[in-house]
């Protein structure tokens, strides 16, 4: 082994050769000559030929299935790009004794700034006020009727108080808002240091007035956010999802707003992705949304790829790096071994 050997999934790149997403600096790769790194072609699920001889894969958007792994058994790391990872069959990583990372580093701020963003359009009613102006005289005469609310006292709620839900309330702080949360996983040493009060799911509904959701999705929050738990908000609040469209029944979100159930809504999530042009949503001047997208910007990539860049130094040093999915790879043998292969040849 000369070289440690690093696969990118193609999707990296464009049709015409030229990065997808110049953000993501792959300089720190380039420098280090004990590396050597590739683009793979990638399309659907990526499989073992596409990756023989390789020690660790970036990878965007195409699947991994037991079929994505060599028989050289050299892989040792998929670093995803990004927090999700329902493309990526986890047990058949730990099968092959490969450790899958996200990078929860590169996402918390640049995610939870989207909410607080959403936070401050809707309650500054920045998008009726942008409409109002541009109509001229007739449109400005008009804008007493889109007051805003103002933050202080009032209450922001979260539904998740995780890596990107404790961040939010960390940027709240000066706002002077009152902050709770329901999380039953939620380790109340954090929240109380973020000074966020704890709350039952029904209490959460009932008091926030402004509720972002931060929350996983899986079985257990699917449509957590129902018909019946709108119905507990205040016609004042406002609702923000920037977590996964499912967790929200968009069907009894839309009645809730078409009927002036609750004031307003941030999304930038939604329950089929791309949202079809059609979607009623789309009609409703008290909505904000976006493309699941809200929160790219150059800081948001570069972070997302700098973590990635940083597991695969890791690993190559025989470190165990941050952000692993399945942590169990931890205590296999096998695993432990690649990485002591790896740190006897090219150091700690
Ligand atoms: N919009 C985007 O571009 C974007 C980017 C990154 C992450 N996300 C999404 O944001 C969400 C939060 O991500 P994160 O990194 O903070 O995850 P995290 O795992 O760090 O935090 C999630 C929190 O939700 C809690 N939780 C689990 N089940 C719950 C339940 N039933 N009710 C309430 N809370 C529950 C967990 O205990 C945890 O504290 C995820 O859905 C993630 O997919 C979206």
């Amino acid at each position: 082994m000369s070289k440690f050997r690093v696969a990118l999934s193609g999707d990296f790149k464009k049709p015409d050769g030229s990065p997808a997403f110049p953000d993501f600096d792959l300089s720190p790769l380039e420098r280090d000559p004990a590396v050597e790194y590739r683009f793979i072609k990638a399309n659907g699920v990526i499989q073992a030929a596409d990756l023989e001889g390789f020690d660790a894969l970036i990878l965007l958007i195409p699947r991994i299935e037991p079929e994505s792994f060599p028989k050289d058994g050299r892989l040792a790391l998929i670093a995803r790009f990004g927090v999700g990872y329902d493309t990526v069959n986890v047990q058949a990583c730990t099968d092959h004794d490969c450790a899958l990372v996200i990078t929860p580093d590169g996402v918390r701020r640049p995610v939870a700034v989207s909410i607080i963003t959403f936070m401050l359009a809707l309650t500054g009613k920045l998008f009726g006020k942008d409409r109002i102006t541009r109509r001229g005289p007739e449109g400005w005469a008009r804008r007493s009727e889109h007051m805003g609310v103002g933050l202080v006292g009032r209450t922001f709620g979260s539904l998740g108080i995780g890596n990107i839900g404790a961040e939010a309330f960390r940027l709240a702080r000066p706002f002077d808002m009152k902050f709770i949360a329901h999380d039953p996983y939620a380790d109340p040493a954090v929240a109380r240091d973020l000074g966020v009060r704890l709350v039952g799911l029904e209490e959460l509904f009932a008091e926030a007035d402004v509720l972002s959701v931060s929350c996983p999705l899986n079985e257990e929050t699917r449509h957590i956010v129902n018909a019946e738990r709108l119905a507990l908000m205040k016609p004042t609040a406002y609702l923000i999802n920037t977590s996964r469209g499912p967790v929200v029944d968009e069907a009894a979100l839309t009645s809730a707003l078409q009927q002036g159930q609750i004031a307003g809504a941030g999304l930038d999530v939604f329950e089929q992705e791309p949202s079809p042009v059609d979607n009623p949503l789309y009609r409703l001047d008290n909505v904000i949304v976006t493309p699941h997208a809200l929160c790219w910007t150059d800081q948001c990539f570069a972070g997302i790829g700098a973590a990635d860049v940083k597991a695969v130094f890791d690993v190559m040093h025989g470190r165990v790096p941050t952000g692993i999915v399945n942590r169990e790879i931890v205590d296999r043998p096998a695993w432990r071994e690649k990485l002591e292969r790896f740190k006897a040849t090219f150091g700690a």
